[in-house]
């Protein structure tokens, strides 16, 4: 899977792991590491074997000479045992180097206008937590973890509670709080009730998932000085989690607003190979910081709150 710890002219390799990455924007993740620098090698996570294998394989018909940088990497990021082969792989492979990974983009996500909350936390939110657990270990010193979330999450925030909005953003939360609060939503009932109940407002699972990783990222900053973790959003990107939206309508993506995969890397990017972007904030689709609790349009002047 991997190759020698340093390049032929010394230079350590950038490896970094990417879930969710064979399509979308992931897999224009993938590309875009890529072509930024030789020393960076990408692992392609897929929970899909052979839809991996299709988008390597797309890849190196781009561009052969990817071969040994582009490796696949089996993970479906609901499953502990999944998550658990993926990371036995990579040190096996790796056996030389005990911190083997440069970076980690939490990108897998799935759920934009669904119902079924469990589904939607599962892969966005608690998938996130799972992977972080498992791979943060392997990060070097000076290493970035990019969460994949998105501006539902501060959209959402903005509706609830002034408590509610309280416990998203000022940084007292732990990790067993967000626990808590799934918890409390996941007991029998009507859900939606149950949102109205503690304070978040519409029953919106996607939103809430995403909120909830951005709050994650926070804490998991908070945890680990010797890391760069942020959220992001990528913007409005057409890929097939959002073009359902312009089908049901019958508007072409772009006349959505969608823009191309390639342009939903910037901010993702940036925090992964950019200069120190700072731990712990959460940054819009121009790669500048935004707030947690409301939408702040790209273009506009970056957020600077805590
Ligand atoms: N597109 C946008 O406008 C937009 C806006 C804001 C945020 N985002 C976020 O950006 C990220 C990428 O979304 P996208 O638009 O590129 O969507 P996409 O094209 O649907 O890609 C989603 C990726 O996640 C993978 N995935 C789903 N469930 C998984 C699981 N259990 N384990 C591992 N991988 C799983 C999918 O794999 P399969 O192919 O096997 O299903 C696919 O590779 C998501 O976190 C999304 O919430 C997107």
């Amino acid at each position: 899977m991997a190759r020698p710890h340093a390049t032929r002219r010394g230079d350590i390799i950038r490896r970094i792991l990417i879930t969710g990455a064979n399509k979308g924007i992931g897999l224009a993740c993938v590309r875009a590491a890529l072509q930024q620098a030789g020393d960076i090698d990408v692992l392609l996570g897929s929970r899909d074997s052979e839809r991996g294998a299709a988008a390597r394989q797309a890849l190196l018909e781009e561009n052969p000479a990817w071969a040994s940088r582009l490796q696949v990497l089996p993970i479906d990021v609901t499953s502990a045992d999944s998550v658990d082969a993926a990371r036995t792989a990579l040190l096996a492979a790796c056996a030389d180097d005990p911190a083997p990974l440069y970076g980690l983009v939490n990108n897998a996500g799935v759920g934009l206008a669904s119902d079924d909350l469990a589904a939607v936390l599962a892969v966005n939110t608690l998938g996130v937590k799972r992977v972080c657990d498992a791979f943060l270990p392997l990060l070097r010193d000076g290493g970035r973890v990019v969460n994949v979330s998105s501006a539902s999450g501060p959209k959402f925030v903005s509706q609830c509670s002034a408590a509610r909005q309280a416990f998203f953003t000022d940084g007292n939360a732990r990790w067993t709080d967000i626990e808590e609060l799934i918890a409390q939503l996941s007991a029998p009932g009507d859900a939606a009730q149950a949102c109205a109940r503690l304070g978040l407002g519409e029953f919106n699972p996607y939103g809430l998932s995403k909120a909830c990783v951005s709050l994650y990222t926070l804490i998991l900053a908070r945890q680990h000085p010797r890391l760069r973790i942020n959220a992001c959003t990528p913007g409005y990107i057409e890929t097939d989690l959002t073009r359902p939206q312009a089908l049901r309508r019958g508007v072409s993506p772009q006349e959505m607003g969608m823009q191309p995969p390639q342009r939903g890397t910037v901010s993702i990017l940036h925090l992964l190979l950019g200069d120190d972007p700072g731990s712990g904030y959460y940054f819009g689709s121009d790669a500048l910081r935004s707030p947690l609790d409301r939408y702040r349009a790209p273009g506009s002047p970056a957020y600077t709150g805590p």
